[in-house]
């Protein structure tokens, strides 16, 4: 399990406020970005014949979570529905870099090199990676249950 470092935690949660008020200009650049991608494309055009909310969740949780990201033992019941609807799409640990590599971008696009310097980007890419082995590894587990029953 990867572990945000201090300083990462610090920097994110004093970016957060920023990210979150221009959350939906992130989230639709970011989808822009990860839709390119066939494969990703796929998951979400399965997932959307289910919900017609769609994905504008997705960054929104990292977003939200990210702030809290000093308190993460208390996201349990939001955890295990992201774990369930990724179970039910068939999320794989091999896609979450692209969702990585889609979010970072769309936060550089959304707040300019400046606001989202280097250090600021890799803090977030810290607080997502951390959150992501949570997930990586309860769907895992769901998997290996799926299996197993
Ligand atoms: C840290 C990374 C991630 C977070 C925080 C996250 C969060 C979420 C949340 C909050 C939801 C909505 C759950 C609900 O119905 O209440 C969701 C759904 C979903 N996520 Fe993730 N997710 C992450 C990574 C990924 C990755 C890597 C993929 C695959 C590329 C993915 C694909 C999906 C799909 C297909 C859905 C269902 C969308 C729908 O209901 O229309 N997610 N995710």
């Amino acid at each position: 399990m990867r572990t945000a470092s201090a300083a990462a935690m610090e920097i994110v949660k004093s970016t957060a406020p920023a990210l979150e008020k221009h959350g939906l200009a992130i989230t639709n650049a970011m989808y822009a970005r990860l839709l390119q991608d066939a494969e990703i494309a796929s998951l979400f055009d399965r997932a959307a014949q289910e919900s017609g909310e769609q994905p504008r969740r997705l960054a929104g949780a990292i977003l939200a979570y990210a702030r809290n990201i000093d308190k993460l033992q208390n996201l349990g019941a939001a955890v295990q529905r992201m774990v369930a609807r990724h179970v039910e799409t068939g999320v794989r640990p091999e896609h979450y870099p692209h969702v990585a590599n889609a979010l970072l971008p769309a936060i550089r696009d959304v707040l300019g090199a400046e606001v989202a310097t280097d250090e600021v980007l890799a803090a977030w890419g810290e607080a997502y990676w951390m959150l992501a082995d949570i997930l990586i590894s309860a769907e895992s587990q769901a998997y290996e249950d799926a299996v197993a029953a």
